[in-house]
């Protein structure tokens, strides 16, 4: 791999555990203003301390996030579609290559559905993508399924989607965690993260989540609602971190997240500039 490539991806995948916590704040793309993402730097600013990696659009890097800060910026460069149409599958690339690299970001990121009306579509959309990574040392990223897509969340098709987007050459997939999740990643010769999906009932739910996607094999979470849309996200982000990058188990976690919930210094830590 070349040297520029490999330097990407270990601002967006930490050396040091192999791990990664990404904040998924790239909604807007097709959903618009989505609850508690209102306004971006407000919610992104006080997570960012602990974040690996942000992932947001050229828009919202551009005009809501410090050039200041090193978070490894995973940038959406897919969409066309929004939560209007029927069908959020018809996908377009809508960011140069030229644009990831002026802006400096570690990866970029595109969606592609399989087994829908736009299969072919977003897998050649994501075949030109990896074409010019490799030409700008620019890791990709496959995202397997959004929005309405999320039905389809079992191991056969989530592996079958995986596997496709390896096969076509990413760096890096994102996935949804599904029951039997060892068989998405066994079939998977590439990292995978887990996004979180909709926001679920209990953070031990979410801490469950990704306990179990990191002890079956994923390297990480690329994660946004379970965390922003949670009246405790700095408290749930340093939760998600422990498990992701110390081990920490589900009552560990919590431990965590009740102690930084109750703290009042959450306020200040908002404050943190880059
Ligand atoms: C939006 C995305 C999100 O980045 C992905 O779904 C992760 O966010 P969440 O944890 O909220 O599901 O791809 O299009």
């Amino acid at each position: 791999m070349d040297w520029g490539m490999q330097n990407r991806l270990s601002r967006m995948i930490k050396p040091a555990t192999g791990h990664s916590v990404m904040l998924a704040c790239d909604h807007g793309y097709f959903m618009g203003p989505t609850n508690k993402l209102e306004n971006p730097r407000k919610t992104i600013e006080p997570l960012l301390p602990y974040a690996d990696t942000l992932a947001v659009t050229r828009g919202v890097l551009r005009t809501s996030v410090d050039p200041k800060w090193s978070t490894a910026i995973l940038l959406r460069v897919s969409g066309g579609s929004s939560i209007l149409m029927e069908d959020l599958s018809n996908e377009e690339i809508t960011t140069s290559m030229r644009d990831a690299v002026r802006l400096n970001v570690a990866c970029v990121a595109l969606s592609i559905f399989v087994g829908t009306s736009h299969e072919k579509q977003t897998l050649v959309n994501l075949s030109k993508l990896v074409d010019q990574g490799q030409e700008f040392a620019m890791p990709v990223m496959a995202i397997t399924a959004v929005g309405k897509e999320l039905e389809k969340r079992d191991s056969r098709y989530l592996s079958l989607a995986c596997r496709l987007a390896a096969e076509l050459g990413v760096q890096v997939v994102k996935t949804y965690y599904c029951e039997d999740f060892a068989r998405v990643v066994n079939g998977c010769p590439v990292p995978l993260v887990v996004a979180g999906g909709p926001k679920l009932n209990t953070e031990e739910d979410v801490f469950n989540l990704a306990h179990n996607a990191l002890n079956e094999g994923a390297v990480g979470v690329d994660m946004g609602r379970n965390i922003w849309q949670n009246e405790n996200p700095v408290a749930m982000i340093k939760a998600i971190r422990a498990i992701v990058h110390e081990s920490a188990s589900v009552r560990e976690a919590l431990q965590i997240f009740n102690e930084n919930k109750k703290n009042p210094s959450q306020r200040l830590e908002t404050q943190i500039q880059p």
